[in-house]
């Protein structure tokens, strides 16, 4: 079973045993036009089925083409090829909503690729910038080509890009990976600055150790043979403070569904975390909290 089937199964399981919420919710995106890029697999594909299902119609850009074609025509939506580094590529993206539906809604800017560890001292300047160059250049063309249809379109907008708890704590991710996640939190506060004029709302998400590929792979770089069962209780157990909850692709496409919605409509500049609890706390000291014996 592949990383995103079982992790909606497990989902499922632990979530939503009293019914699908994704059908008994209203449709909060009826006629919105959405890209969502890095959309063909993992967080990018489980919100692109949750925004086409709450009523939008949802472009697929991503490198991953036989994937994305696919979940694409599944939620009656469009796959475009579509490198984050390459700027005409994303205004390509941009531009396809504008030719399909005649307008932008929303941007889910979450194209991303990870990083395996290693020293500064050692640190290989050619990984670092394939990193910017996906990582904080896809961003940034993604907001400034997103933002410049909004305008145009005169209806606002909402902007949402991914970037990660290793960007507000130390030693969840590599030099390179930590530095262009904490760069999408400053681009966001100051485009949303600019952009509020025009009512276009600009925010991340901050997920934490969710069940994708791009964990399992991370994961793997370390334990060739960890199986993603294995990952999962791992995260379960130490990665957040939800014991035996691990983050699920589907819990960061909720986040993403609000901030794109109405609901969030007086929102903006913020970095929304999704980390079960785990960069607010110290989970070391919960023995403070324990009954003490008289
Ligand atoms: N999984 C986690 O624990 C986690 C935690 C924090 C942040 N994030 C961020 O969430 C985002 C999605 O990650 P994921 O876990 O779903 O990983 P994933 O590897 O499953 O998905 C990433 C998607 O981005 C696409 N992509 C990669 N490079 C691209 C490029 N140059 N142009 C277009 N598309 C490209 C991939 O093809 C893939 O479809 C990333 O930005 C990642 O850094 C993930």
């Amino acid at each position: 079973m592949d990383v995103l089937a079982h992790n909606s199964l497990k989902s499922m399981e632990l979530d939503h045993k009293d019914g699908d919420p994704y059908k008994l919710a209203t449709k909060r995106l009826i006629n919105k036009v959405a890209v969502v890029t890095g959309g063909s697999r993992g967080i990018g594909g489980a919100t692109a089925k949750l925004l086409a299902e709450h009523g939008a119609h949802v472009i697929i850009a991503d490198v991953l083409d036989e994937l994305g074609t696919s979940l694409a025509n599944s939620i009656n939506g469009l796959f475009v090829h579509c490198d984050v580094s390459v700027e005409s590529d994303v205004e390509a993206a941009i531009q396809l909503a504008i030719t399909w539906k005649g307008k932008l809604d929303i941007l889910f800017n979450n194209a991303g690729i990870g990083d395996i560890g290693g020293s500064i001292t050692t640190l290989d300047m050619k990984r670092v910038s394939k990193l910017v160059e996906v990582n904080i250049n896809g961003v940034v063309h993604g907001i400034k080509h997103a933002a410049r249809a909004m305008i145009l379109g005169g209806n606002g907008g909402s902007i949402i890009s991914s970037s990660s708890t290793a960007a507000i704590m130390g030693g969840l991710g590599s030099h390179a990976y930590t530095l262009t996640k904490e760069a999408i939190l400053g681009l966001t506060r100051s485009s949303s600055c600019e952009l509020g004029t025009y009512g276009i709302r600009v925010n991340c998400v901050l997920p934490h150790a969710v069940l994708s590929d791009m964990l399992v792979d991370a994961y793997r770089s370390f334990k060739q043979d960890f199986t993603t069962e294995e990952i999962r209780q791992t995260v379960s157990e130490n990665g957040s403070l939800l014991r035996g909850r691990c983050g699920m692709v589907e819990d960061v496409a909720e986040a993403v569904l609000f901030l794109a919605s109405e609901q969030s409509g007086f929102i903006t500049g913020h970095n929304l975390v999704i980390d079960g609890g785990y960069t607010s706390s110290s989970i070391n000291m919960t023995f403070i909290y324990r009954e003490k014996k008289s």
